[in-house]
This record gives C-alpha cells, structure tokens and sequence, in this order.
C-alpha cells in the first residue's frame, strides 16, 4: 500500500520506515529541509537504536523517500499519517497548531480518495476538526472528493520504537465505518499477526485511550516516588515493597521502578493536556494533578540530598553528573530530569560537569555553557564532591569503582535511578543514597 506520514521525527521516521520494511511504499512529509536533506543522505536526525539499517535499506530498495513537498506526498496514498509534534502549551493543553497546519496543507493538496489517520497524540474531538479542516479547504478548491478519517495512537516507546513497532501488544484503531476500519486492519495485521490484537472503536474512545494509557503509567511511577518518600522514613525498603506488591497478578510487576520521576516528550505533556482537556469539559482529574506535583519535585530530588548533606551553598562543590537523556537509549532531552537538576545545581552556584554516551549534543544546545561535558565517565569526577545518576544507562551499571572512588575528592554517590547496591556501595567506602532504600 502507498503511504505518506506528514512529520519525520520520532514517530514518523520509526513509523514510516517499519511500514516499509512491511512492503510498504512511504513518503515522509517534513518542513524541515535540513532533515530531509540529511534522511535523502543517508543520515539519521535521531539516536534510535536499528533506525539507521533499516531506514538505508528500504531507501535503497525504493519503498522509503524524503520531501519537504506536501502534494507529491499524498499524491495516489491510500493512508495519509498526521505525525507531527503537539507540545504542551504555557497552560497545559495540547498546542494543536501543527496538527491544525498539517491538515490544512492535506485539504489544499489532496486529488485522490484516502484515509487521513491522525497518530499523533490528540484529545478527544481533533480527529473530527481535522476532517472539517481539509473538508473547507477542499470545498474552497471545489473539489468534491470523498476521504476518511480515523485515529491511531502510537505506543511506541524511544530506546525500544523499532521492536514495539513491529511487535505492538496491541493496535488501537478509531475509526466511523467498515470502508475506513478494513484498509487500516490489513495494514496492520502483518504486525500483529492477524486481527486478535487489533481493537477497533470509537474516534474520541481512540483518542481518550492514548491518553489513559500514558496518564496509567505515570500515575504508578509517582505512586511509587510518594511511596519511596515514606519508605525513606520508616525504614521499610522500596524494592521489597516492590516485589511483594508487584507479584499479586492484579498488579503486575511492571513500572513500579521509583527514581526521580517520568520525562520524556510523552508523559508531561500528555498528562497535563489531559488535565486540560477534562478541565474544559467540567470534570477535574484531582488524582493525575497529584502525579503531576509529585514528579515535578521528585525531579531535584538529588539535589535535597546533596544540600542535606553539604548545606545549601553549593558554591564551592563540583558536581559530576552520569547521563542526561530522559531514559537510556535515547538522545531525546524533553523534560528530562538532568535539566531540571542542572538548573537547580546552577542556581545553588555548584560547578557541573556531564556525560552521556549518545545526549550531549542535545544537552549542549539547552544547557549551552552552564555545564562543561566530558569525553568519557570518569574524566569529568576528577575532584568532583559528588557524582549522580540521573540516567541509567547500561555503561553506568558496572564502572571501575575504585576508578571512580580514586578520582573524586569525595565518595559521595547520590543514586537517582536505584542502579547499584546499597550495602555494596558502602563496603566499597561510598556515601551512597537511593530513592527509597534504606543507606546501607
Ligand atoms: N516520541 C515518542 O516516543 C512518542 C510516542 C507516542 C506518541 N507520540 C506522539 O507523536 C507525535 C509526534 O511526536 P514526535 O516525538 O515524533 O515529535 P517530533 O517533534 O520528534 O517530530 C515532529 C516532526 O514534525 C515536523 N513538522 C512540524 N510541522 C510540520 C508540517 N506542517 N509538515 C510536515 N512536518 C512538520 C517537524 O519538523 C518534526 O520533524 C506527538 O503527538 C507525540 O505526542 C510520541
């Protein structure tokens, strides 16, 4: 089938490039020309580990092209994607404006029937705007051309987009009708191995569901953060709690990990825009503008730590800080806890320095000078007070520690992620704190 995905970045690029390793013929539509200028070159925007094979070699094959240009996108495609960002706008909501434009440009550009399927993360009600958008802006061309629309929201995760793209536990489908529905199942079904996991439903019940599910997540991982705060107090031991809870069928032991808090281009803003959107429909969501606080200061929890335990004048210290990435294997920065902690770090007059092993370009051009970055993990603790995880990437999980202890000038460990062993660390000579573990 012929397919355009409007939007190249995360979700474009992944998306598009696994439908065309599915047989697919993709063009992917995007505004930024240095983008598609690099993607025609044979270079990938984004760190996302099998993107680049697997984007080379269905380019090379014919099913994979690049352009900036709208109507050679949609030009004979049976599926036009809309993938484009919504970022969280200064009161919460969902900025609708790039969505809005893209359909715009679908209506002014459209010759053929198609399907115009909205992936990228709405509330309840866009998908239909869409429709009435490229409808005016045919009926303003005069052109009388029958389409359809519906919703599919992404749950690929960044770090792993390739295998839960191509192995999905479930496709989520919004469509109105059977001529709508039937294309998009046998779209899909290469991937799910036929129709059992493939839920079709209502448009706004589609749409409702992308937000449930990433408002679900977030709500266990700030469960567990508030849990870690008391576990802190009373001596109980969060991972246990963990296990002991975690292992009753009903829930499951999956995102139960505390740490310092959920980041990332999905999580913040889809909480808040559903917060937003519920508000404007009369219903307030009490629960999820708790998770919402509750990460918001778990964010700098190491800092706490840190000004617990060198008082608040930081002024003097030099901090060295392991990973800035929201999660491992990315590159994505937005809303990562590392930016929040730098800037707190910043104002209490700490010296920063950082490594990560695929971030730092991102890192630099948000953090700019504030922070000097290093070439490799242990170059940046030379005489450093403290060291933190903030992401835990794989390469941090077993360093040299008597590297690591002869370099600093203090051994002093502040654990965001839960990534070592309390006892251990201390039988090595650390000062060691983790998020709701007892020190050791
Ligand atoms: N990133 C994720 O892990 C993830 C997962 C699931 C769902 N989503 C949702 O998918 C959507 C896209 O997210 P993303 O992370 O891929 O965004 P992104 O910012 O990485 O990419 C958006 C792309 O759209 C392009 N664009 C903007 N306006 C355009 C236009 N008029 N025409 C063509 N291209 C245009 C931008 O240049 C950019 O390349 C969001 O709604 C997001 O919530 C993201």
């Amino acid at each position: 089938m012929k397919v355009c995905m409007v939007g190249t970045g995360y979700v474009g690029l992944v998306t598009g490039a696994c439908l065309a390793e599915s047989g697919n013929y993709v063009r992917c539509v995007d505004i930024d020309v240095e983008k598609c200028s690099a993607l025609n070159r044979g270079e990938i925007p984004i760190y996302e580990p099998g993107l680049d094979v697997m984007v080379l070699r269905n380019a090379s094959q014919g099913r994979l092209q690049f352009t900036t240009d709208i109507s050679y996108g949609v030009e004979d495609a049976d599926f036009v994607f809309i993938a484009v960002g919504t970022p969280p706008g200064p009161d919460g909501s969902a900025d609708l404006s790039f969505v809005m434009e893209v359909a715009r440009q679908i209506g002014r550009t459209l010759t053929n029937p198609t399907t115009v399927v909205t992936k990228s993360t709405v509330p309840v009600g866009t998908t239909e705007q869409i429709r009435s958008i490229i409808r005016s802006e045919l009926d303003g061309r005069g052109i009388d051309l029958d389409f359809d629309i519906a919703f599919c929201p992404e749950f690929l995760r960044e770090g792993s987009a390739i295998d839960d793209f191509m192995h999905p536990d479930r496709v989520v489908i919004g469509v109105e009708t059977d001529r709508a529905r039937e294309p998009l199942v046998r779209l899909f079904s290469p991937l799910t191995g036929g129709e059992n996991s493939i839920y079709s439903m209502s448009i706004p019940s589609a749409e409702l569901t992308k937000y449930a599910a990433n408002a679900m997540l977030a709500t266990r991982i700030s469960f567990m953060n508030e849990l870690s705060r008391f576990c802190d107090v009373s001596g109980a031991n969060v991972d246990d709690v963990k296990r002991g809870m975690g292992s009753d069928s009903r829930i499951g032991p999956r995102f139960l990990n505390p740490g310092i808090g959920y980041g990332g281009s999905c999580f913040p803003k889809d909480v808040k825009a559903l917060i937003d959107s519920s508000n404007r429909k009369g219903v307030r969501m009490s629960l999820l503008e708790a998770v919402e606080d509750i990460n918001r200061s778990q964010k700098t929890l190491p800092v706490r730590w840190l000004k617990e335990s060198a008082g608040e004048d930081l002024s003097r210290l030099t901090v060295a800080i392991w990973g800035l990435s929201f999660k491992p294997e990315t590159d994505d920065m937005r809303e990562a806890p590392a930016l929040e902690i730098v800037k707190e770090l910043k104002e209490a007059g700490a010296t920063i320095r950082a490594f990560d092993p695929v971030a730092m370009d991102k890192a630099k051009e948000i953090l700019g000078d504030s922070v000097s970055f290093g070439d490799d993990c242990y170059s940046i603790l030379d005489q450093a007070d403290c060291l933190i995880i903030v992401t835990e990437w794989l390469l941090f999980r077993e360093p040299d520690f008597d590297r690591v202890k002869n370099l600093m000038a203090r051994p002093l460990v502040l654990d965001g992620r839960n990534v070592y062993d309390p006892k251990e660390m201390e039988e090595m000579g650390f000062t060691y704190r983790s998020v709701g573990r007892p020190r050791g």
